[in-house]
């Protein structure tokens, strides 16, 4: 790499977000800006359109580092955009806030979630993301954060430990590898840095590839706990569908199971409509739900787009759009 040229984030799925997304001016929300890949491409279509001088784009990100590199890429749509630093569970306060501070009604008519961490995340060693880096056991992507991987990994009990790698990794050897971590903890007083943890871990793997998928799991686990990340997904959820417009859309990327999971329900449960006690056959809902699913299955990336970036090989997209509110005349 040149002195002074960053490396980014290679966003996925973007060709599908901005078909699904972008259809009108209006209040668009980036709800994890990252690299800024999606934001870029979010207002270059706007501008494309025509629609740019009657819209805005609101980046939201945890990570400083984040919101720098993202600044730098969306400094040509300085006056199209704000960056706020926040955790997305907090969409429906800081869309509020910048609406306030804007003079706009906070009617929004898109919002993006491209879960999980940045490449730059886990590229950064000393971040701890990575089980092939040798950094210390942090995971914050906020770094206010207080909780880190390392004071999960040497202060909670075998039994604790073995139900997260279990709950938040799904991984079958969460047992051996708590009382491993444990055993270790007791000869040598801690777990130091990505490396230790990763050698612990493969030793209590069964081996062959599972090995890699063990590593995976752990780690995917640690960095759940660490940032909350399943119930800070439901708010977000939750509070972007309240600022939705009518017609406004939600588009959600996920890359495990778990995530992907939570989004479907979530999605299932604003949709479903009350028709009352069975066997009433009414002709339409008491309730109408509040959003329509576009996507009735998630939408994966093509084979051509995982070639290119292996990121994509498990993203999940899912996108929703908000039903106008009916006239009660
Ligand atoms: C997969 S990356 C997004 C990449 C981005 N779409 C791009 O094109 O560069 C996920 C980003 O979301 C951020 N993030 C994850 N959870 C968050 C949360 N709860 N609140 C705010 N930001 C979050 C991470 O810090 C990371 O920068």
């Amino acid at each position: 790499m040149a002195m002074g040229q960053e490396r980014f984030h290679d966003p996925v799925l973007v060709a599908e977000v901005i078909a699904f997304l972008v259809r009108r001016p209006g209040i668009y929300i980036d709800g994890t800006l990252g690299g800024g890949g999606h934001s870029l491409a979010m207002l270059h279509a706007l501008r494309e359109a025509g629609y740019l001088q009657r819209s805005l784009l609101i980046g939201i990100d945890q990570d400083d580092d984040a919101l720098r590199q993202a600044g730098g890429r969306l400094a040509g749509f300085a006056t199209s955009s704000v960056l706020v630093k926040g955790n997305f569970q907090d969409i429906e306060g800081i869309i509020n806030r910048v609406c306030r501070d804007k003079g706009v009604d906070p009617l929004v008519a898109g919002i993006l979630l491209d879960l999980g961490v940045s490449s730059f995340q886990i590229d950064t060693a000393e971040r701890g993301f990575s089980y092939l880096r040798d950094g210390a056991l942090d995971m914050r992507m906020d770094g206010d954060a207080s909780l880190t991987a390392g004071e999960i990994v040497n202060t909670w009990e075998e039994r604790e430990l073995a139900r997260l790698f279990y709950r938040y990794g799904e991984e079958p050897r969460s047992r051996s590898i708590a009382r491993a971590i444990v055993a270790h903890r007791q000869a040598y007083g801690s777990v130091n840095g990505t490396q230790e943890l990763a050698a612990i871990i493969r030793d209590n793997a069964y081996g062959g590839e599972k090995v890699i998928k063990t590593l995976s799991r752990v780690f995917q686990a640690l960095r759940i706990e660490v940032n909350g990340e399943l119930d800070v997904l439901i708010r977000a959820i939750d509070g972007g569908i309240n600022c939705l417009d009518g017609h406004g859309r939600m588009a959600v990327i996920s890359y495990h199971s778990l995530e992907d999971r939570i989004v479907k329900k979530a999605f299932a449960e604003k949709a479903k409509s009350d028709w009352g006690p069975k066997g009433v056959g009414l002709r339409e809902p008491l309730v109408t739900g509040d959003i329509t699913l576009i996507t009735r299955k998630p939408l994966g990336a093509t084979p051509e787009e995982i070639e290119l970036n292996s990121r994509s090989r498990s993203a999940k997209l899912r996108v929703i759009e908000k039903l106008p509110l009916r006239s009660l005349l």
